[in-house]
């Protein structure tokens, strides 16, 4: 969950930048970005969002943006993680609308090639020192070509440890549904570390 937190925050920032418009809801008027391609079926979160939203208003009403509790949420995931913590200026207002369209041009897709990569980054202010999933999960059907038949050839994709792709093979079954979850980092899934840039370099060995 606290990477997804994480995710959550991003997703919210890539469009419009922060401002909640991640959890507007569809109306007669407005599309939500929850159906977005990046979005749909894979923004894990939203119920644990919707608590803390609750026992914010609770303890203090009309005064907590969602947009900031969407920041803070992402910190303290982060913190939980072991990450080390940083200041959070506050003050954002909440978005009344939502646009589904921009989720979809805005937000990185994993088959963009670098340069569309870069770019996504640069239009939001930012450059190639960002970096992410550290931890957290991704779905197989992502992935999963890359284990039986990558770009077609009928076999895997050759550049694979062969170890890690027994063990990606056992999570996600050929022919699966691909909705089984895989961590990104196999050996400190959990953890807000740089074990996954260094694991990366090993699974082409
Ligand atoms: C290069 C651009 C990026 C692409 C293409 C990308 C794509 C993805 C995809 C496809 C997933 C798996 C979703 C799933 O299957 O459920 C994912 C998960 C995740 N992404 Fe990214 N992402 C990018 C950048 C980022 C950034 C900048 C952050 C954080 C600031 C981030 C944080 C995460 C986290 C924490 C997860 C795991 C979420 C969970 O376990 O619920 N990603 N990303």
């Amino acid at each position: 969950m606290l990477a997804s937190l994480v995710r959550f925050h991003f997703h919210d920032y890539f469009v419009q930048g922060c401002d909640a418009s991640v959890l507007v809801n569809n109306t007669a008027t407005i599309v939500s970005e929850q159906q977005a391609f990046p979005n749909n079926n894979s923004l894990r979160g939203l119920d644990v969002i919707n608590k803390i939203k609750t026992a914010v208003e609770s303890a203090c009403p009309n005064t907590v943006s969602c947009a900031d509790i969407l920041t803070l949420a992402a910190q303290a995931s982060s913190v939980l993680a072991q990450c080390p913590s940083w200041t959070v200026p506050l003050g954002r207002r909440d978005s009344l609308t939502a646009n589904q369209t921009l989720a979809n041009q805005n937000l990185p897709a994993p088959f963009d090639a670098l340069d569309k990569l870069k770019s996504a980054f640069v239009a939001q202010g930012l450059n190639t020192t960002s970096g992410a999933h550290t931890f957290g999960r991704a779905h197989c059907s992502l992935f999963v070509s890359r284990l039986y038949n990558f770009s077609n050839i009928g076999s895997p994709d050759p550049t694979l440890n062969t170890t890690y792709l027994q063990q990606l093979r056992k999570i996600c079954p050929n022919g699966g549904p691909g909705t089984n979850l895989s961590n990104f980092n196999p050996t400190t899934p959990d953890k807000f570390d740089k074990n996954y840039y260094s694991n990366l370099q090993g699974c082409n060995d």
